[in-house]
């Protein structure tokens, strides 16, 4: 999480608060290039104070409409997947905030939906859109509902990015996430620390875009991978330097070789 820096001040992504990795600011700027062939809007399911809604915004074209949807903060549009995450997003989102960080980047606001995303399913259209970043709800039904939303909106030529897809305290997240995948025509096109990209159309001409943009940097990775049969990239961040060669191939090598790596050293 960026420290928190006063509404409206930021002059760089970096400055933004909120949880967006530079892996995945790579990645977003490669999906949406490579779903970029034909018009298609934007939507963001839970914007918080803005960080991947700027950069979604960047790649917004003049054709297009770039939705965002938010509670910011008011519980009365519906209850929060976790207390002590209203309790957090009390302290530190609004509306206003929101606004004041986008427009310090962009000139226009995008469409914002105050509201729970449930709300989206009527208001956005069907197929219109190219790629659509869940990151609001961590509960399994709100996520689940979520899914279904991007389903309807996605044009079949479009990508969505599923956050916290794998992390240890929102188990639901995960649950709805496979669940889409095995039973919901989902299909995985590649997968960071944080974030699942798939798509209902063909993953492989998003796996050759994000493959030729990882061969040009030294500092990204790509590991392949199966699920079920079907091709899947794991993109992973490679840090230099001895202890980030170990991460690395901790990251990369099958299992059985990795726990030697691990093992810790006994005394003679
Ligand atoms: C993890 S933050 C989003 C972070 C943001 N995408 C970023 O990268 O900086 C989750 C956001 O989802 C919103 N949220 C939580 N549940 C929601 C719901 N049911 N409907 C709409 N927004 C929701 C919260 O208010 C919060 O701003």
């Amino acid at each position: 999480m960026t420290t928190q820096t006063a509404p409206g001040t930021a002059r760089s992504l970096n400055e933004v608060p909120g949880w967006f990795r530079a892996i995945d600011q790579d990645l977003f700027r490669v999906l949406l290039d490579a779903t970029a062939t034909e018009p298609g809007d934007l939507l963001e399911m839970g914007c918080y104070l803005g960080k991947s809604a700027i950069l979604l915004g960047e790649h917004l074209r003049a054709e297009e409409t770039f939705t965002v949807c938010d509670l910011f903060g008011v519980e009365s549009h519906g209850l929060y997947s976790r207390r002590d995450t209203l309790a957090f997003y009390r302290q530190t989102l609004t509306r206003e905030a929101f606004e004041a960080n986008y427009l310090a980047f962009h000139e226009n606001l995008p469409v914002i939906v105050h509201g729970r995303t449930t709300a989206l399913a009527s208001r956005i259209e069907r197929d219109s859109c190219r790629f659509v970043h869940i990151d609001a709800s961590r509960t399994y039904e709100d996520m689940s509902g979520d899914i279904d939303i991007a389903r309807s909106v996605l044009r079949k030529h479009g990508v969505v990015a599923i956050d916290d897809y794998r992390t240890e305290h929102v188990p639901g997240v995960a649950a709805a996430a496979w669940e889409a995948v095995f039973t919901k025509g989902l299909r995985p096109v590649c997968l960071s620390a944080a974030k699942l990209y798939a798509t209902w159309g063909d993953p492989e001409p998003f796996q050759r875009a994000v493959r030729s943009w990882a061969a040009d940097r030294v500092d990204r990775v790509v590991a392949d991978e199966k699920i079920d049969g079907d091709p899947v990239i794991r993109v992973i961040n490679a840090i230099p330097g001895p202890r980030g060669a170990r991460r690395l191939a901790l990251e990369l090598l099958p299992p059985v070789v990795s726990r030697a790596l691990v093992r810790p050293k006994t005394g003679r």
